[in-house]
């Protein structure tokens, strides 16, 4: 077997299935007694830096890493291409139940999204996608399809790799509120505007701004799972931070914690 970091996961898991894995940890709703492997939780606003500074976090300590937002744009990507009405929520729960979602990491721990078998991790990435996710995150009966999903698959990359960093919008509040180390990071608005346009040279920095704002309004109002400060987590506002700050910051915060 590799070095932990570079262990190749091949997470194969449809949707619908819910037959219960080797790690009940959180299924069963209490602390697993197979492996004490460590959750870590990150959630925060679209630019907060949370997606980077969970994937250096996992990298340092030789833990997987779980983006949960890839799961919601999948569906949405699904949504999109079934050309099923955004907002029929019925629909959008019988999509996800039926499609055949799978996360795999190859060697360098990058995340793989295959959706009914085709790899779709960069499909996922548009602007399209990201406009149209709101519609998918907001679904009751998504969201509890996705739910589940995420805590077997964080369960099973924890428990092979020691520990899982899930990043989200839910993941201390919602999916795993048991975790050893929750974080919420933050940022000003317009630090995070700046931070999209530095990554997309092409973009208007006032139409990103909005886009910011919009999204922070729809993830923080919305009835389902909104985006809220977990109980117990250590809020960082990485406003005047740069990235590697923010993941020294973690690092410090976990080991301090172990
Ligand atoms: O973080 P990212 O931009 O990839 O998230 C895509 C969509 O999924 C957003 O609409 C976000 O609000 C939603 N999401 C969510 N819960 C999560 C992760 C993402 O509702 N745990």
């Amino acid at each position: 077997m590799a070095a932990k970091y570079s262990l190749i996961f091949i997470i194969h898991r449809r949707l619908g299935d819910h037959t219960p894995k080797r790690c009940s940890r959180y299924t069963a709703g209490r602390k697993c007694c197979i492996n004490p492997a460590m959750i870590i939780t990150i959630d925060g606003p679209a630019g907060s830096g949370k997606s980077t500074a969970a994937r250096q976090l996992a990298k340092a300590l030789g833990v997987a890493h779980l983006d949960t937002g890839a799961t919601y744009r999948a569906v949405t990507l699904a949504a999109l291409r079934a050309g099923i009405d955004l907002e029929d929520e019925r629909a959008l729960t019988d999509l996800a139940g039926r499609i055949d979602l799978r996360l795999e990491y190859d060697n360098s721990g990058e995340l793989r999204v295959i959706l009914d078998g085709q790899d779709v991790s960069r499909e996922i990435r548009t602007a399209e996608v990201a406009d149209n996710s709101h519609y998918v995150a907001c679904s009751t009966g998504v969201r509890e399809v996705l739910v589940a999903m995420q805590r077997r698959v964080g369960a099973e990359l924890a428990a092979e790799s020691g520990g899982v960093v899930a990043e989200g919008r839910d993941q201390g509040s919602v999916v795993f509120p048991d975790a050893d180390v929750k974080f919420y990071l933050d940022a000003s608005c317009e630090v995070r505007a700046k931070r999209r346009c530095d990554e997309m040279p092409e973009a208007d920095y006032e139409q990103v701004l909005r886009a910011i704002r919009t999204r922070d309004e729809r993830d923080s109002t919305r009835a389902v799972a909104p985006l809220i400060k977990p109980d117990g987590a250590v809020v960082i506002d990485t406003t005047d931070m740069n990235i590697e700050e923010v993941t020294a910051e973690l690092l410090r915060q976990v080991r301090s914690a172990q």
